[in-house]
């Protein structure tokens, strides 16, 4: 399968993250380098071509005019590099090596300052032996002849904010990513201005400066605003190839969630905003903890355990400082590792009553670790999900729970499912009932392709002969390929048990 620009943006963007956490002879480090430097050789062999360039402008990347946020929150390491060089772009010539490549991602790691020029930071790349990366300056700035001169300016619509769904006009069972991508569009602002403010909202806590709250507010009014069952649709639609990306996309998809779920169970509407806000914030006292003990690989030790649970307790009395934050945003940040059944932490005081708020963040907390497409994790069907779940039903709030399945339904959209008469094809929707989806066949019961146009929809609810038999993917990435190819994660999680595969999933 041809290397996308996504590809090529998470694998720079991966690189820069794992240097960060290792050093430059670690495995993951130089095989990302590696890798990189074999996937351009093979596309720009591929395309003809004899560079790869994009821009970045406004902090997102550009390519062919159009400014991509599905990439734009993949590739947010690469961005700021950018930005602490002052320049508008890379260009990465054809035969750069692998060593080039990680000393790139070194280069990104250790750059913490911004250079006074672009000549500096032309030069700083050329003194750590990177010959065959140029940078570029910005759109505004530049001339024509020079690499950014091949955009014609004037038809950047900074509204126009799309995701890099395909590159390809085919993704071989019929182009479901662009019809997804032009039901979607419209709700992608609010998603990268989500991210934005729980990305700054991190950086200040860490900083020991005052986080945002109207900002956070707002957002989230944004969403309550919009929000629908499409929203769910582009939830599924985030992966985060890096931790970093991760920790965020996280508290945006729990935010997203929260409010689903808080309108499923009937919560009042002026409330519905503040769920989202609860969600937004739940894990703003990770801000405090060490990284290493957040993106350590592998199993934590008693004592990094402590560290890392106290990120609830932090996070509280961070709110708690604040005279605009309302109880019930204190009560998610502090209760939502506490289970139904009054395990978890912090340990709750023998007088104290769980608050509503904290049990449905946690479900939709533990959910969404689940179901997230993580760093060399596949994404879990949310119908395995809700068997872990419902295996520890003691654990989360019933009426929260049943509002889960309720609100996302069993199949994501984008889901490559078969029916029990044998055709197959993607969920389009999740449909009026959580376990009957609108299905597009792609094959038929012979399992013939489909041309595009002989394709069709078929709403499970008004066939109830029909049903879904099996998962062949979960769900499709931002170039609109499917993710996984097979079910995942049954055998990842085999012989653990239902404590560690939870505390796994959630810290
Ligand atoms: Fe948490
Ligand atoms: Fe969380």
């Amino acid at each position: 399968m041809a290397t996308s620009f996504s590809d090529l943006i998470i694998l720079l963007s991966s690189g820069i993250n794992q240097r960060r956490l290792y050093f430059d002879a670690h495995p993951k480090v130089k095989s990302m380098g590696r890798d990189f430097a074999a996937k351009l050789d093979t596309r720009l062999r591929e395309s003809n071509e004899t560079a790869f360039f994009f821009g970045i402008l406004n902090g997102k990347f550009i390519r062919d005019g159009r400014f991509l946020v599905g990439p734009s929150i993949a590739g947010r390491s690469l961005i700021e590099f950018a930005e602490r060089l002052g320049c508008g772009g890379f260009l990465f010539q054809q035969h750069v090596t692998a060593d080039e490549v990680a000393a790139f991602f070194r280069l990104a790691s250790e750059t913490r300052e911004k250079t006074g020029s672009l000549d500096e930071s032309m030069a700083l790349m050329r003194s750590s032996g990177i010959r065959l990366i140029e940078l570029t300056p910005h759109f505004r700035q530049a001339e024509a002849g020079q690499p950014t001169g091949q955009f014609d300016l004037a038809s950047i619509d900074p509204s126009l904010i799309q995701f890099d769904f395909s590159e390809d006009e085919e993704d071989g069972e019929g182009g479901m990513g662009r019809s997804i991508q032009k039901d979607l569009a419209p709700l992608l602002p609010i998603f990268q201005s989500m991210y934005d403010t729980v990305a700054a909202n991190q950086a200040t806590v860490n900083r020991d400066q005052d986080l945002d709250y109207s900002r956070t507010q707002t957002v989230s009014e944004q969403l309550h605003v919009k929000a629908d069952r499409e929203t769910m649709d582009i939830m599924n639609l985030m992966r985060y190839p890096d931790y970093d990306s991760y920790t965020i996309g996280h508290s945006v998809r729990v935010s997203t969630l929260a409010l689903t779920v808080g309108r499923e169970m009937g919560w009042p509407e002026h409330m519905l905003g503040e769920l989202a806000t609860a969600g937004l914030l739940h894990d703003l006292g990770k801000a405090k903890v060490p990284d290493e003990i957040l993106y350590k690989p592998g199993k934590l030790d008693a004592e990094e355990r402590k560290l890392a649970e106290s990120h609830a307790d932090i996070g509280a009395r961070l709110l708690l400082g604040r005279t605009d934050v309302s109880p019930l945003i204190v009560a998610g940040a502090w209760g939502h590792h506490i289970r139904h059944d009054g395990g978890g932490y912090p340990q709750m005081p023998a007088w104290a009553v769980h608050s509503p708020i904290a049990g449905l963040i946690q479900v939709c907390d533990v959910f969404e670790a689940l179901t997230a497409a993580r760093p060399y994790k596949n994404p879990m069907p949310p119908r395995r999900a809700f068997e872990i779940i419902l295996k520890d039903r003691a654990a989360f709030h019933p009426n929260a729970l049943v509002a889960l399945v309720r609100a996302v339904g069993l199949y994501p959209p984008g889901s490559e499912v078969v029916l029990n008469d044998g055709s197959r094809g993607y969920v389009s929707s999740r449909g009026a009932r959580w376990d009957s989806p609108l299905v597009r066949i792609t094959r038929d019961k012979t399992g013939r392709h489909l041309e595009h146009d002989d394709q069709f929809l078929i709403d499970l609810n008004d066939n109830r002969k029909l049903e879904v038999a099996d998962f062949l993917s979960v769900s499709i990435d931002p170039d609109g390929k499917p993710v996984a190819s097979a079910v995942p994660d049954e055998d990842e999680n085999a012989g653990k048990s239902m404590d560690d595969i939870l505390s796994d999933a959630t810290i």
